[in-house]
């Protein structure tokens, strides 16, 4: 089987990880991926939607009911602990730590504290915080607190500032990617020996990847594991809509698009309201070029939130659904044990045979 720096490092089994996910909780896939000996992970930009009132771009009510965030996270928290007690899995909480969101993540960075020094199961499990979307430098206090501290980076460049900070495993994030994306189209191929080559701290690949080859592949470019985010949605525990699973399913490879979203540009799967959304960001093109203020968000906002009215209500033409373009590599929906296992294998059979077949003596 295979074992890498990040196994070591976090004290899984495989060296996966799942990529924090909103608008859920992604509660129940981070039971599931712990329990299968990989890194699960809770989400919680979904949960501070009522953090910006007139802004929120999900009802958050609908999703979560009328707890405040810092309850929400706890509650959360509490769960997953309880989930993994058996099988001594091991999860952690994604932070985005964008400038507009930084309110909720120091709520969110002190729950997760907090949670840890109130129940001993929950500080041997929840070993990991995942800052991602921002600037990394506030956010060394997270190893003196003990947790193990990835940071999410879309380039060389931010990757040096967060091995700068002090993170102890940088996620290098291509633009094939679900959600949150750069401007810069750098795919995975690039980012990723790019990264590993740049900074001495372990690097995770994260953006396309979904199989045996792809983390064989990351391995060969530098990598100690994958970062997944869309294939997990479509597994028969992960939290998210039976209709954004069949979606993921159904598309190829083409079928995604980037257009601008409330903490910046994000891969959507293609539907009407992400076509709707991509012509009104290229409506802002021309301010965006010259260096001019964009517009207000306020139409964005509006396509967002009526969008994910639309994810809750079923409407998969309107609903709206993030996701990379590794959704045209997906075509099934397993068990999460029964996805991790195959992929490990095939990795590792892949490791084993291309050598094999490609090197003479
Ligand atoms: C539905 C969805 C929601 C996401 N939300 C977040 C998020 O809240 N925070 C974050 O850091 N990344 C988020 N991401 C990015 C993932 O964590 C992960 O890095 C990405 O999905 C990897 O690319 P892949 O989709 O090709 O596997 C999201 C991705 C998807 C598909």
């Amino acid at each position: 089987m295979l074992h890498t720096k990040l196994c070591d490092i976090v004290g899984i089994k495989h060296p996966i990880m799942q990529g924090g996910m909103g608008p859920y909780k992604t509660e129940a896939l981070a039971i599931a991926v712990a329990n299968a000996g990989a890194l699960g992970i809770i989400s919680s930009i979904g949960m501070a939607a009522t953090m910006l009132p007139d802004a929120a771009p999900i009802d958050a009510m609908r999703l979560f009911g009328n707890d405040p965030p810092a309850v929400i996270l706890q509650k959360s928290i509490d769960a997953v602990t309880k989930g993994t007690r058996a099988s001594g899995g091991v999860f952690g909480v994604n932070i985005p730590v964008a400038s507009e969101f930084m309110l909720a993540s120091e709520m969110f960075v002190k729950q997760t504290i907090e949670s840890c020094k109130s129940d001993s199961d929950t500080e041997r499990s929840l070993r990991v915080i995942v800052t991602s979307a921002g600037n990394p430098k506030p956010w060394a206090v997270l190893k003196q607190e003990g947790f193990i501290w990835v940071h999410v980076v879309p380039s060389v460049y931010h990757a040096k500032k967060a091995e700068q900070a002090g993170a102890d495993i940088i996620v290098a994030s291509g633009h094939e990617g679900g959600a949150h994306v750069s401007w810069e189209p750098v795919h995975s191929m690039v980012l990723v020996p790019a990264v590993s080559k740049a900074v001495k701290t372990p690097v995770v690949g994260a953006g396309g990847f979904c199989d045996g080859a792809s983390l064989a592949a990351a391995l060969c470019l530098g990598a100690v594991g994958i970062q997944m985010g869309t294939r997990l949605i479509a597994t028969k525990e992960s939290d998210f809509e039976p209709m954004w699973k069949q979606a993921i399913i159904e598309r190829e490879e083409r079928r995604t698009l980037v257009g601008r979203g409330l903490f910046g540009p994000m891969r959507f799967l293609r539907n009407a309201r992400a076509e709707a959304i991509v012509r009104r960001t290229l409506s802002d093109i021309p301010s965006f070029y010259l260096g001019e203020p964009l517009d207000s968000n306020e139409e964005i906002l509006k396509l967002e939130r009526t969008g994910f009215d639309d994810l809750i209500d079923a409407k998969p033409d309107t609903a709206l659904m993030f996701g990379g373009e590794v959704t045209g590599r997906i075509n099934d929906i397993p068990t999460t044990k029964e996805l991790i296992e195959r992929i490990v294998k095939e990795a590792a059979e892949t490791l084993r045979t291309v050598p094999q077949s490609v090197l003479r003596r």
